[in-house]
């Protein structure tokens, strides 16, 4: 199978704290020219999968079944039909059809919890297993009891890009000082993205003590990026390196997803300014124009390519807002193609024209339903704002404190 190995991936495994939201701000501050890539708190490695591959790179996380799951990523059985799933796609498509819940429909979830109790011998299984455990189970912890139903068929699809990009990384599960030390030199860049204050009960064993990092880092040959929540406390230990300040919006970044920012610092010991310049001259012109569409939006926020698709399940993984919501948007949208051809926009153009009304013309009705989805996330007022189609969901999401 081929695959190119250079290209920016999404996490595979779901982490609680993944740095997919702040990835705007990060991506431009990363240094050039460094031929040793590090980064010793990995978790889902949402930085690392987003950056081109260089000669050495060292992943690290103390938490050991993180590890052991991204060791079996690497070494992946890459033919899907080898997967025990614990149901085909012919059952899914039967057991969704009977409960149209597919985020939380009973069955399946009690199938998937079976699959994650059952002690697996074969490695493509126990990689399975631990991909229900940590995106099908609470918030990322990758502990506690199965509570989605996704069947992680995309997923696991997609293993063999996971399986190229790391296949010159070494992948350790050491206590981070051991790793930055064992790894410093003039070509290194460390990325460090250690749990915040106050998240200690998140993370198994995670007790930092940044005045030891700060002073660690502090004796460093080569350039680090360390990502922090933002206090005085922090602020005050870090002192001696460049500080900068940024916003980071609600787990998703735009849109009706963007609610609640929360203030974080990126601390380096290297001055943004001149690389940041240049980085953000580089994303200006990537191809991004003026007039984006909801979903090119979406992309931008995030950090993701202009264009890249998500399906449903992808943007329920992303933005936390349960995929019901998200099918129920998705499913209007078919109804309006369905009963109201002339407000679908035109295919080639994507502009509107109402006075055609051959549906061959306008954008096919799958592709619509996402477009709204990806409005709907935007919080498209012409959509979201009151008295508008989609407004009752919005309300609705925000009265069951989603968002
Ligand atoms: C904030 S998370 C990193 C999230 C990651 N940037 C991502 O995008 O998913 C912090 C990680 O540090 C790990 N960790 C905690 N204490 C550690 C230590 N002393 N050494 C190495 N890793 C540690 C935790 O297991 C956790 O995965």
């Amino acid at each position: 199978m081929s695959s190119n190995n250079d290209k920016p991936l999404k996490p595979f495994f779901c982490r609680i704290g993944n740095k997919t939201p702040m990835m705007k701000q990060i991506l431009p501050c990363i240094p050039t020219g460094y031929t040793t890539y590090v980064e010793p708190f990995v978790g889902s490695g949402a930085v690392f999968l987003s950056l081109p591959k260089v000669n050495k790179e060292i992943i690290n996380d103390l938490d050991k079944p993180l590890i052991n799951a991204w060791k079996l990523l690497k070494t992946a059985v890459v033919d899907p039909n080898k997967y025990d799933f614990p149901f085909s796609k012919s059952e899914y498509d039967t057991i969704i059809s009977k409960e149209k819940k597919r985020d939380t429909n009973k069955e399946l979830v009690s199938m998937i919890q079976s699959f994650v109790n059952k002690k697996h011998t074969k490695p493509q299984n126990k990689l399975l297993s631990y991909l229900y455990v940590c995106c099908n189970g609470f918030a990322g912890k990758g502990r506690g009891n199965i509570y989605k139903s996704y069947p992680q068929f995309n997923r696991i699809a997609k293993v063999n890009d996971y399986k190229m990009r790391l296949q010159n990384t070494t992948i350790t599960s050491e206590d981070y000082k051991k790793v930055v030390k064992k790894h410093d030199g003039l070509n290194t860049f460390f990325f460090l993205d250690p749990p915040y204050e106050k998240s200690r009960e998140l993370y198994k064993n995670a007790v930092i003590d940044y005045i030891d990092m700060a002073d660690l880092l502090s004796k460093l040959q080569g350039k680090f990026m360390l990502t922090i929540n933002d206090s005085e406390k922090i602020r005050d230990i870090f002192k001696q390196f460049n500080i900068t300040p940024v916003k980071v919006k609600g787990q998703g970044n735009a849109g009706i997803i963007g609610k609640g920012s929360r203030d974080e610092l990126i601390i380096t010991n290297y001055k943004l300014g001149d690389e940041e310049k240049q980085e953000k001259k580089e994303i200006k012109g990537d191809g991004f124009s003026a007039s984006l569409t909801w979903k090119q939006k979406f992309n931008k926020e995030l950090g993701y390519d202009k264009d890249e698709p998500h399906d449903k399940e992808e943007l329920s993984d992303i933005t936390g807002i349960p995929i019901k919501y998200l099918d129920e948007i998705y499913d209007r949208g078919i109804g309006a193609w369905e009963t109201n051809i002339e407000s679908v926009r035109m295919k080639d153009t994507f502009k509107k024209n109402p006075n055609v009304k051959t549906r061959s013309r306008k954008l096919p009705k799958e592709q619509w339903a996402m477009a709204r989805v990806y409005s709907f996330l935007g919080g498209n007022p012409k959509q979201v704002g009151k008295g508008k189609p989609d407004h009752d969901v919005l309300v609705e999401l925000v009265e069951s404190g989603i968002i």
